[in-house]
């Protein structure tokens, strides 16, 4: 990819990015990771540190259900924590916090450690075990990344719940994951407001039973409930002298699982993706240090949620794994001007900048003057993740953002993934709008439904046809599911959900899902979901909700109701039925519009052809339609 002419709109790195990138030559590396990838790997699990080391680097026995370094022993959160504590990082700083308010927090390696051990313990003191889940629910606030590692270090599996979600979202997760103790914040701060996160949590609660504790960090200071005997004060029980900061790690099977991330699916509920320690601390670990080019006196900003994939794998495990200064921004980037976010890359001299097209698009609309008001010199590198970026906005990011220095990583993978999987790194030349291709060892294929390869530029099925470490093992409590939704529609290799084109250089470029996920402002939703969500209001009867391109969101949910009988259709059903979702499943999936209809168009077993209804918004053929009921 260094040397070879290329087609199209091509950018290539300075001399001076090459220079200082730790990858100098991709093909170089590329070619030495594909005779044995197998022994790639190992190389890069080496640097890390394990009880015990592995008889086996990858085990492929019982496919689709592989294994990485079996036999050894580890502790994600060892490797996070106490291997930096022992060295000249100990008071390096692990986080940086910024307030929506202004308030600024920061921990050192060391103080990082000694509050996820005070936690670590105050869990086990509550009966936490290796194995229980734990569910956390809060907004974006250091605690979230301590109860995070704090798991990790007893062995119990973390589930976090997006501080986004709301009442049966929640509730929902809860008892999929059959959690005892619950972590949440008294509330959030979003756009100058608090988001009540207790009092959903109460709502939550009355619906779901498993639950026996819940500890809340005071964030906000506002009056809430406490039940007593269910309810206790994080800061109270931190004071206790159980919460001290003797060593609480468990020793655990690599293969042991770290969490539980739910995610949306084609059908149905929201699954649970199943990691463990040992692969997905390999995999995040190494994708992170060659693809961001992380250096000891680095600044990283990754600015997405803890609540989802990005958030766990690159602002909590990858950084800190690799010893860097992970910086963390509680609220809007709007917030109280179009300006937040330049603004703290000016103070704190961020040098790499990770987020998503939807807010590149968000912030583009307030115009150039807003960042340029800022030195924003400190940047080398900038990320983009979630959906695919439009040309438009990666110039414009480049540009105005990255004064045509900062290379633009743009990293195509999924909460299966846990870790890139089509991806640059600094020496590569970028085309905006692709991810240009597979990390060395991953190897990738675009597709027919037949299951051939496509010719260059045709559109087909994106599928990853080797394991890789930080794969998905399962979906949590149903291996049957996992095995239908991911190894079915072509058999022997992992199936994306995702369609793709690869052009003549080999680069590849997104187009998008092909099952019923929605791609909303990058956040990953399901047309069931929404579907249920209206469902369980008293007025409708039956609901489809489809995705629709918008300028600023990539996509936005639109969605048709069929009223029950004898219901009134009027403008304040429709306000009625949207804070409805949103109530139900969070503002994120609040619908873009509600048509009322008397049918849907259904398939003969009773489907609905969710096709056809985006066919026909769109003004376009709704092709194939011999299994139409009527
Ligand atoms: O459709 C792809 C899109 O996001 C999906 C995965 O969503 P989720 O599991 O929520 O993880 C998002 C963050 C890793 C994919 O199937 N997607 C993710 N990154 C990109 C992307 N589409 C295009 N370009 C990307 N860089």
């Amino acid at each position: 990819m260094n040397n070879i002419k290329l087609n199209g709109d091509v950018y290539c790195p300075s001399e001076e990015i090459k220079k200082f990138a730790i990858v100098k030559n991709w093909d170089d590396l590329n070619e030495f990771v594909s005779k044995d990838y197998q022994k790639f790997w190992e190389n890069e699990a080496k640097e890390l540190h394990w009880f015990n080391s592995w008889d086996k680097v990858l085990d492929d026995s019982n496919k689709p259900f592989f294994k990485w370094f079996t036999g050894a022993q580890c502790n994600i959160a060892y490797n996070c924590l106490d291997v930096h504590t022992q060295t000249s990082r100990r008071n390096k700083l692990a986080l940086m916090w910024e307030g929506e308010k202004g308030e600024f927090r920061s921990l050192s390696y060391f103080a990082l450690h000694r509050e996820t051990c005070k936690f670590a313990n105050v869990l086990k003191s509550l009966g936490v075990k290796k194995g229980d889940r734990v569910t956390i629910y809060m907004g974006r606030i250091p605690e979230l990344a301590i109860a995070m590692l704090a798991c990790a270090r007893i062995g119990a599996i973390h589930s976090v719940v997006y501080g986004g979600f709301t009442v049966e979202a929640l509730h929902e997760r809860l008892e999929d994951s059959h959690s005892k103790v619950l972590i949440v914040s008294d509330g959030a701060y979003q756009r100058g407001k608090i988001v009540p996160l207790k009092s959903i949590v109460d709502e939550a609660l009355q619906r779901a039973a498993s639950v026996e504790s819940v500890l809340v960090v005071r964030r906000t200071g506002e009056p809430i409930n406490m039940e007593s005997g269910r309810d206790m004060w994080y800061h109270e029980l931190m004071a206790l002298p159980i919460a001290n900061n003797q060593n609480s790690i468990e020793i655990m099977d690599s293969e042991d699982p770290l969490f539980i991330l739910y995610t949306s699916g084609t059908t149905g509920k929201p699954k649970a993706i199943l990691h463990t320690h040992g692969g997905y601390m390999v995999g995040t670990y190494t994708t992170l240090k060659y693809v961001f080019d992380i250096h000891e006196e680095d600044r990283y900003w990754c600015a997405a949620d803890p609540g989802w994939i990005t958030g766990h794998s690159y602002i909590v495990y990858g950084p800190l794994l690799n010893g860097t200064t992970s910086f963390m921004y509680e609220g809007a980037p709007t917030y109280p001007y179009p300006n937040r976010w330049w603004q703290m890359i000016e103070k704190y001299g961020i040098n790499i900048l990770y987020t998503a097209p939807t807010a590149i698009r968000g912030l583009m609309r307030f115009g150039e003057a807003w960042p340029n008001r800022h030195d924003l010199s400190s940047l080398r590198l900038l990320g983009s993740v979630g959906e695919p970026i439009n040309p438009e906005a990666w110039k414009w990011y480049h540009r105005v953002i990255g004064k045509e220095k900062c290379p633009i990583m743009d990293t195509w993978w999924q909460t299966e993934t846990g870790m890139f999987m089509i991806t640059p790194m600094p020496c590569v030349p970028l085309k905006p709008g692709s991810g240009t291709k597979p990390f060395p060892g991953i190897q990738m294929d675009i597709l027919d439904e037949n299951g051939k390869t496509v010719k260059p530029n045709e559109e087909g099925k994106l599928v990853i046809k080797t394991p890789w470490p930080a794969m998905i093992r399962t979906i949590y409590n149903n291996p049957d599911r996992y095995v239908t939704q991911y190894w079915s529609k072509f058999p022997g290799v992992y199936f994306t959900g995702d369609s793709a084109k690869k052009d003549e250089d080999g680069y590849y470029w997104i187009i998008g899902r092909v099952d019923d996920v929605i791609k909303v402002s990058g956040y990953r939703l399901g047309t069931a979901e929404v579907e249920s969500a209206l469902v369980s209001h008293s007025a409708v009867a039956e609901a489809a909700a489809i995705g629709l391109p918008h300028d600023i969101k990539g996509n936005a949910i639109h969605t048709f109701v069929i009223l029950r009988a004898g219901v009134n259709k009027n403008e304040k059903l429709i306000e009625e039925l949207r804070q409805h979702v949103a109530h139900e499943l969070g503002p994120i999936a609040k619908p873009e519009s509600i048509t009322f209809v008397d049918s849907l168009p259904k398939t003969r077993s009773g489907k609905i052809m969710r096709r056809v209804l985006k066919a026909r918004a769109l003004g376009e053929d709704p092709k194939d339609l011999s299994t139409l009921e009527e």
